[in-house]
């Protein structure tokens, strides 16, 4: 058997709450007309990273209630290891109401919730010694106690522990300090193509707002001479694939072309992909052939955490490993 690593999610577990007609595939939660569907970036990266046949742990927090009880539930046949997540005696599992204005979904991310509580106990410092890989972004940091959590504990990985900042800009919840001292923390940063002119106004360098991939590169490239511990940057294009650029080479993907039930979730696919692929020593197009199947086949799905046949599994690790 291959080698198995450890790789953390760490940040926000929540609940989409939307209407019932908008989304087949939900949960009750509470009432009649809406459904809940469990997500937060970290938590859809950890289960994909599961999938790949990580030990992949979800660090975070929910509240003592019936939505966190069916957060567990619900994760419980996944790959995810569920047994850190912090139980808050006081505030609740996360919950984000979403609206329609028309097709144009509009997000109110409740404040406060279990997850702007995340403690740095001793159990999560011992685990984040021995990871291979972190990931967090900057909506969990919102909150002081939260903030300070995750880049204490990022700071305690090893020297060689992937360090991945999945920026995740999440309005009004994100500001310069955030973004500036998560990326002095991490060694892999991966963003959208819309996220790449906002990263650099909030870090008061010169934004090209084209996103073409030679500016996309260039300004990856901005970033890699801004921050020295960084040794990658992803920027994610959608339906357009991607480009990873390192200090010395670059790639870029055009994306696989799927028939999309919705792109929640298909970032973290694509982010899980590739510190999966970059643990195992991966060339660029590698990883990014990895990271777009992977997103892709996320984008042809309901949600972030669907079903996943095993035949689809092999099917797809195939066409990555050749
Ligand atoms: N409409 C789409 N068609 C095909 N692949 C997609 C589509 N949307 C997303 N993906 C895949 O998921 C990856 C991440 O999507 P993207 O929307 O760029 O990131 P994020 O979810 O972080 O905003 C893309 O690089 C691509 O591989
Ligand atoms: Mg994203």
């Amino acid at each position: 058997m291959k080698e198995q690593h450890l790789i953390l999610g760490i940040g926000e577990l929540l609940w989409d709450v939307l209407p019932k007609e908008m989304c087949p595939g939900g949960v009750p939660v509470d009432g009649s007309s809406t459904v809940g569907l469990l997500g937060g970036a970290p938590a859809n990266f950890a289960v994909m990273a599961g999938r790949l046949g990580n030990h992949a742990v979800i660090l975070s927090r929910i509240g003592r209630d019936g939505m966190g009880r069916k957060a567990v539930e619900q994760l419980d046949p996944l790959p995810a290891d569920t047994s850190y997540l912090q139980v808050d005696p006081a505030h609740p599992t996360g919950r984000v109401t979403v609206t329609f204005k028309g097709t144009q979904p509009e997000y109110e991310i409740h404040q406060p919730a279990a997850w702007d509580f995340l403690d740095l106990s001793g159990e999560w410092v011992q685990l984040a010694e021995r990871a291979n890989a972190i990931c967090f972004g900057s909506l969990a940091q919102r909150s002081l106690e939260s903030r300070k959590t995750i880049q204490t504990l990022t700071a305690q990985t090893s020297a060689s522990c992937m360090r991945v900042f999945d920026v995740n800009l999440r309005a009004p919840f994100f500001s310069s300090e955030v973004v500036q001292e998560s990326l002095e923390l991490a060694t892999v940063l991966k963003l959208n193509d819309a996220e790449v002119p906002q990263l650099l106004a909030l870090l008061g360098l010169p934004a090209d707002q084209d996103p073409v991939p030679d500016t996309l590169r260039l300004s990856a490239e901005r970033l890699l001479s801004e921050f020295p511990t960084l040794e990658m940057v992803a920027v994610t294009r959608g339906s357009h694939g991607s480009v990873l650029v390192t200090r010395d080479e670059w790639h870029e993907h055009p994306g696989f072309p799927v028939k999309v039930a919705d792109t929640i979730g298909a970032g973290d696919a694509f982010t899980a992909a590739l510190t999966h692929y970059l643990l195992r020593g991966a060339d660029l197009a590698s990883m990014n052939e990895a990271g777009n199947r992977w997103g892709g086949w996320l984008a042809s799905q309901p949600g972030a955490m669907p079903p996943l046949p095993e035949s689809v599994r092999v099917g797809i690790a195939a066409a990555i490993e050749g």
